[in-house]
C-alpha cells in the first residue's frame, strides 16, 4: 500500500500514542511464565505483539481479551507446552529472542521458531552463543539464522559478557538465567531494562550494581515461580517519537504527547533532541535510576530550530529505534548531526544504515553511511519524493513525518509496515492535522 504525505500546516491537540511494544512482548511472555493469572492494561494492539500472544497460546496460556484488560493464565516456569508445529515470529524481533530463554529450560522438550522475510535475514547466535553455554541445544539454518529449533536442558549458570549492548540478548540470558543457581549478564553500556524491573515485581531474585570500570550487571538466581498480578502498559516512546519529530519540525505546532513512558533507558531521543535545540517539557527519569516501576509522563511539543548533535556509542543504546529520526532531524537542523557506534542498526527490522540513507537521500537530503552510523549535512529542509518502507515500520513512519515536514510531500511505498508498531498512525495525524 502506496500513502501519501503533504507538507502539513501546523499539529495542534492532545494525543496518547499506542502501548509500549517492548513492555507488552514482556508483560505477555511473564503472563505465560507465571503460576497465578496476570492482568495486563492497555496491551499493544498492532501486528507484533498479537504474534506474541498467539505464540503463547501456542505454548499452553490462556488469554482472554476483556473489554479494558487482557488476562493470562500461564502455564508456570517450567511447563511450556510443544506446539507440535512451528511457532511463527512473524516480524517481532524481540519475540524471536525472549522466548528462547524460556524454551531453554523445558527439559526434554523441543521447539521450532520461525517467521517472516525479515526475521529469517535476522542472526540468532547472538541469543544462540549464551543459551549453548547455558546448556541448551539449538539448531539453526546455516548455525545462525531462523527457523531454528531450540531443545530444552537442565541449565547451568554463566557469566555472560554481552559482546555489544542488547536489550534483547540480556534479556534472554537473564530469562533462562532463572533456573539456574546463578547467572550473571555484563553490559559495556546500559540498555533498556524493562525485564529487570518486571522480574524484580514478579519477585525473581535478581540484583544489580555498576562495577569500578562503570560495566553494567545483573545477575539472577533461581526462581521457582513468577507472580504478576497487574501490568499496566504505558505509551511507547518510540512510537511517541514520530509524534515528537512531526511537532518539532512542522512550523507553529504545538502537541501535547500523553502517557509516555519515560523509563531513563529508553529516553536517549530526548536527550539528543535537547542537545539539537528542541522544547520538549515534561518529567524524564534521572539517569541512572533504578526502579521496579516504570515511569510515566506528558510530553509538551513545540516546533522550533535545529542544530546539529553528534551520538556517541554510550547513547545508542538508550535511543536505538529512534536513531532513523535522529538523521530525519539533521536534515533540518544547522549543521552537521553525525551517529557512531550504531552498528546494530545493520540488524534491525532492516539495514537501517542503508534504509535510512538510502530512503532519506532519495527526499533530497545530504546523508551518507558509514560502517557504524551516519552523517547528515543540514540544510534546512527537505524536497520530498518517493521512499520505500523494505517492510520495516520504522522506516515507513519516518518517510510519513518526512512527508509532513518537506517542500514537496513524500509517497511512501509500503505503509502498511507501520502495522506492526502503530496502526493508528495515519489517523491520529489527521486528527492533530
Ligand atoms: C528491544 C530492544 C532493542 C530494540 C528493539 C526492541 C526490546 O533491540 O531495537 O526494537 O524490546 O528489548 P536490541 O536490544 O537487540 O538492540
Amino acid at each position: 500500500m502506496n500513502a501519501r504525505f503533504d507538507p502539513s500546516g501546523p499539529l495542534k491537540g492532545a494525543v496518547a500514542p499506542p502501548a509500549d511494544k517492548s513492555i507488552s512482548h514482556r508483560a505477555a511472555l511473564f503472563g505465560a511464565m507465571a503460576s497465578e493469572p496476570v492482568r495486563i492494561r492497555n496491551y499493544l494492539d498492532a501486528e507484533d505483539t498479537n504474534s506474541t500472544l498467539a505464540a503463547v497460546r501456542e505454548l499452553g496460556a490462556i488469554v482472554e481479551l476483556r473489554a479494558d484488560e487482557l488476562l493470562i493464565r500461564g502455564c508456570g516456569l517450567r511447563n511450556a507446552q510443544p506446539p507440535g508445529r512451528t511457532i511463527d515470529v512473524g516480524n517481532a524481533g524481540t519475540l524471536m529472542r525472549l522466548l528462547p530463554g524460556w524454551l531453554s529450560f523445558q527439559q526434554g522438550s523441543s521447539f521450532v521458531l520461525d517467521g517472516d522475510e525479515s526475521i529469517r535475514r535476522r542472526p540468532v547466535d547472538r541469543i544462540a552463543d549464551p543459551l549453548r553455554l547455558m546448556g541448551a541445544r539449538i539448531d539453526a539454518r546455516e548455525g545462525r539464522f531462523p527457523p531454528f529449533t531450540v531443545h530444552g536442558a537442565r541449565l547451568a549458570g554463566v557469566e555472560y559478557e554481552l559482546p555489544v549492548a542488547s536489550a534483547q540478548v540480556k534479556s534472554c540470558v537473564l530469562i533462562a538465567g532463572m533456573t539456574t543457581e546463578r547467572t550473571a549478564v555484563i553490559e559495556p553500556v546500559a540498555s533498556r531494562d524493562h525485564t529487570e524491573r518486571l522480574l524484580l515485581r514478579a519477585g525473581a531474585p535478581l540484583e544489580r550494581s555498576r562495577d569500578r570500570h562503570g560495566l553494567h550487571r545483573t545477575t539472577v538466581g533461581n526462581a521457582d515461580e513468577l507472580e504478576l498480578e497487574l501490568v499496566e502498559v504505558p505509551g511507547d516512546l518510540s512510537s511517541a517519537a514520530f509524534l515528537i519529530a512531526a511537532g518539532v519540525l512542522v512550523p507553529r505546532s504545538r502537541l501535547l504527547i500523553e502517557g509516555v513512558g519515560v523509563n531513563w533507558t529508553r529516553a536517549g531521543f530526548l536527550r539528543i533532541l535537547e542537545r539539537m535545540g528542541a522544547i520538549v517539557v515534561g518529567e524524564v527519569e534521572p539517569d541512572g535510576h533504578f526502579s521496579a516501576a516504570e515511569p510515566v509522563a506528558d510530553l509538551d511539543i513545540r516546533s522550533g530550530p535545529l542544530e546539529g548533535t553528534v551520538v556517541e556509542p554510550d547513547e545508542v543504546p538508550l535511543a536505538i529505534d529512534e536513531l532513523p529520526l535522529v538523521a530525519l532531524m539533521g536534515c533540518f537542523a544547522e549543521g552537521e548531526t553525525i551517529v557512531r557506534g550504531a552498528g546494530e542498526l545493520r540488524v534491525k527490522e532492516s539495514d537501517r544504515i542503508a534504509t535510512v540513507v538510502g530512503g532519506l537521500r532519495g527526499l533530497g537530503a545530504d546523508i551518507e553511511a558509514t560502517d557504524d552510523g551516519f552523517a547528515v549535512r543540514g540544510t534546512g529542509g527537505l524536497r520530498g519524493g518517493r521512499i520505500e518502507a523494505h517492510g520495516d515500520h520504522r522506516l515507513a513512519l519516518l518517510g510519513a513525518v518526512a512527508g509532513l515536514a518537506s517542500r514537496e510531500g513524500v509517497e511512501v511505498v509500503g505503509m502498511e509496515a507501520a502495522s506492526v508498531s502503530y496502526p493508528g498512525f495515519a489517523d491520529d495525524l489527521a486528527r492533530l492535522g
